[in-house]
């Protein structure tokens, strides 16, 4: 068969390695990628391929701080697994046939029977001897010359009549130990299970013709390692559990929590004896690793009465310590380098001065929430500049009039007085070349302006249009978007679609089904682009006030956002934030501008959001309109020199306020341009028209400075 013939092949060539084969009906072939850790099963139907993407974990380690945070009681962390992975698939397997490998106390009652063993092995020699040199001393009783003799033997025998009486108390106290830990593991065994805690993330079935079997390969694997970043290990690494998980490093012990019958600690015991040409330690020894033992019912020894559950909690604790090999995601992190700098990270109420970069080919896909003037659009206007900067194209979808601004500089004073904390001069204040278009229906105007003709950014304000207008045509405009993105894949950001107060566009309220209609077709829409649009480079940034503005598509946005940023929240997005910050009360408190943000390349982090270059203010219909007639609308070669000349005033003022140049990088923070290309080309710029010199310092990393030609 086809199959048969180019299946291995074609697997391999993929980086898969075969496993083996199941036959439940059809055969099914399971290949394993053991870089990325994961397993497909390929199943031959008729002439096509059915084939699916797994990837697996169990639950590991904890705080390194070691708060005992974590759920309490099992089957509390079987539902909190339950309710927030709906698309993974849980295993928790209970056994009653405990080891006694596997109880706890086993390693002290071992240690302690072998103490006892030796103490008892070292009285009889004590003993022994003593008594011989009783012996010694009555038989020479009668010889005087010997009288010094006897007294040495007399003082041997009453240090080993001394210590033999140590050892006799040791022994009664270890054998009083011994039997209370006999009689805590006898209760263990009786009412003791252990439990392995799995879970894993299966793709949707894709179907292929036997020669696209790589292509889909390809597919399934992105499809499974973007829900691997996107959704677990952000979910769980930022969450309350405080529990992080591990992936399977074998893909046979997902079977072994699959198949705890099979697979029971004391099962392996016996089958490891009665077929001793098995050698089954390596799964039992893997398998330790994820048992969790933990007891039904309370356990009671001599009286005193634990409570289950505390048990439970301390067992599960005990696990966490064996398997926490892991290192918690957010102490030690290292922050990215490169990309928009959104702000400086804050410890407590205290702004550092570490800077917090996000590189755009990173955000894949962001939400922002917070309450009415908690500073959501001043962040959105942050990244928007950056995606400028960095050269992508950047459509905003504006229901008011506040993104007219992005072609204004900010003037306000309050604002300004800002700039320096960030290392920003305020002088570097300045508005971007956009187009601004107000359109009221889909045009082939529109279409073209969203085809990004002049590599200008654009901003469509809706304001003033019925709802049922402004959605339909928001509707028209992400699917356009997204299908002459779909031409070809791309594997950075392409284009950044900025909706503000997506609220506005999504809010099912109302009793007209145009409108109803309408706003259905917006969140299909952004449903489609946050699923797919990320393989062909467009991303969407969603500005909000809470999760519950979005009906239908809240769980595709929960799932497809990979940057979230919380900003000042009132209760009811807390639920939603727990999955992903630690504390999400924090939320109740923060001020004005400062925001949770949350990505898996750092955890989640606070920071103090840095203010716009642009002025992020409504205009008056008056003033937008005066923009629209054209006066304020830059042509980009007005901005690239805009740029090099605040590049030049910054390399001016540091030279004239401290007599050095300045490092390249530090001038390109201070003047918003992050894009590496860019940097290069606004210092050639320079350079060529003789305004500046360049020079590489001989320290590490060689960092490029910038003089000024006087
Ligand atoms: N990064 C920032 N730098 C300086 N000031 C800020 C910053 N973020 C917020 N502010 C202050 O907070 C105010 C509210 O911010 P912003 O307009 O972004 O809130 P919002 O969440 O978009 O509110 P709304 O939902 O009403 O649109 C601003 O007018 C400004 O004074
Ligand atoms: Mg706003």
């Amino acid at each position: 068969m086809a199959y048969q013939a180019t299946a291995v092949d074609a697997m391999e060539s993929c980086g898969f390695e075969f496993l083996g084969m199941l036959g439940l009906g059809h055969e099914t072939r399971l290949f394993w990628h053991p870089g990325k850790r994961v397993e497909l099963a390929v199943v031959q139907h008729s002439d096509s391929l059915l084939v699916k993407g797994m990837k697996k974990y169990f639950v590991t380690g904890q705080s390194k701080d070691g708060r005992e945070t974590y759920v309490r009681d099992l089957p509390g962390l079987m539902r909190y697994m339950e309710d927030h992975f709906p698309e993974a698939h849980l295993y928790l397997g209970f056994f009653r046939d405990l080891s006694i490998r596997f109880v706890p106390g086993a390693p002290e009652t071992e240690a302690a029977a072998t103490r006892l063993t030796r103490a008892s092995e070292e009285l009889q020699t004590i003993s022994a001897n003593g008594a011989k040199h009783q012996k010694i001393i009555t038989a020479l009783k009668d010889v005087s010359e010997f009288g010094e003799a006897s007294q040495v033997l007399r003082t041997r025998v009453k240090k080993s009549d001394q210590d033999s009486a140590a050892l006799r108390s040791e022994m009664q106290s270890l054998r009083e130990r011994l039997t209370g830990l006999h009689e805590m593991m006898a209760q263990y065994r009786e009412h003791g299970r252990a439990s392995a805690l799995a879970f894993g993330y299966s793709s949707p079935v894709f179907c292929c013709e036997p020669q696209s079997l790589a292509a889909t390969v390809d597919a399934v694997v992105d499809d499974v390692m973007n829900t691997h970043h996107t959704s677990v290990r952000q979910k769980l690494e930022g969450g309350q559990l405080q529990v992080f998980i591990e992936e399977l490093s074998f893909p046979w012990m997902m079977y072994s929590a699959e198949a705890v019958g099979l697979y029971a600690p004391g099962q392996i015991e016996r089958l490891a004896a009665e077929v001793p040409s098995i050698d089954l330690g390596e799964i039992e020894e893997a398998l330790s690793s994820m048992l969790i033992v933990s007891p039904a019912e309370d356990i009671d020894v001599r009286g005193h009465r634990t409570p289950a559950k505390r048990i439970a909690a301390q067992a599960f604790r005990e696990f966490l310590k064996r398997v926490d090999a892991v290192e918690p995601p957010s102490t030690g992190t290292r922050l990215p380098e490169e990309g928009v700098l959104i702000g400086h990270i804050m410890q407590g109420s205290r702004q550092t001065d570490t800077p917090l970069f996000l590189p755009l080919d990173s955000l894949v896909h962001g939400y922002c929430s917070g309450i009415s003037g908690s500073g959501k659009s001043f962040l959105s206007r942050v990244i928007a500049e950056g995606a400028i900067a960095d050269g992508r194209n950047l459509v905003v979808l504006d229901p008011g009039n506040q993104w007219a601004g992005l072609l204004l500089p900010e003037d306000r004073s309050d604002v300004l007085a800002r700039f320096r904390e960030f290392g920003m001069d305020p002088s570097s204040a300045r508005g971007f070349p956009a187009n601004y278009c107000k359109p009221d229906s889909m045009t082939q105007e529109v279409s073209s302006r969203l085809e990004d003709p002049d590599g200008q950014p654009t901003v469509f304000s809706f304001k003033g249009l019925p709802k049922a207008n402004m959605c339909d045509l928001a509707a028209k405009m992400l699917q356009h978007l997204f299908h002459t993105h779909a031409r070809s894949e791309s594997d950075g950001l392409r284009t950044l679609v900025i909706i503000e107060e997506a609220h506005r566009f999504t809010k099912l309220r109302s009793d007209d089904d145009t409108t109803k209609k309408a706003v259905a077709a917006v969140e299909d829409a952004i449903d489609l682009i946050a699923r797919e649009g990320r393989k062909y480079g467009l991303n969407v940034f969603l500005v909000s006030q809470t999760i519950r503005d979005f009906t239908h598509s809240a769980a595709t946005i929960r799932q497809n956002t990979t940057t979230k940023v919380f900003m000042r929240s009132s209760d009811r997005e807390l639920d939603y934030a727990a999955d992903y910050i630690r504390d999400p009360r924090q939320l109740t408190s923060l001020q004005p501008g400062e925001a949770i943000v949350c990505n898996p390349l750092f955890g989640s982090v606070k920071v103090r959001v840095r203010p716009p270059f642009s002025k992020v203010i409504e205009l008056s219909a008056r003033d937008s309109a005066t923009l629209l007639g054209g006066a304020a609308s830059p042509s980009s070669t007005t901005a690239a020199s805009d740029e090099a000349e605040a590049l030049l005033r910054v390399v001016e003022d540091h030279y004239r306020e401290t007599g050095e140049p300045i490092i390249m990088s530090h001038a390109m923070i201070k003047i918003g341009v992050t894009s590496g290309r860019k940097k290069m080309a606004l210092v050639n710029t320079l350079e060529r028209q003789g305004l500046i010199r360049t020079q590489k310092l001989k320290k590490l990393g060689a960092p490029r400075v910038l003089f000024p030609v006087e």
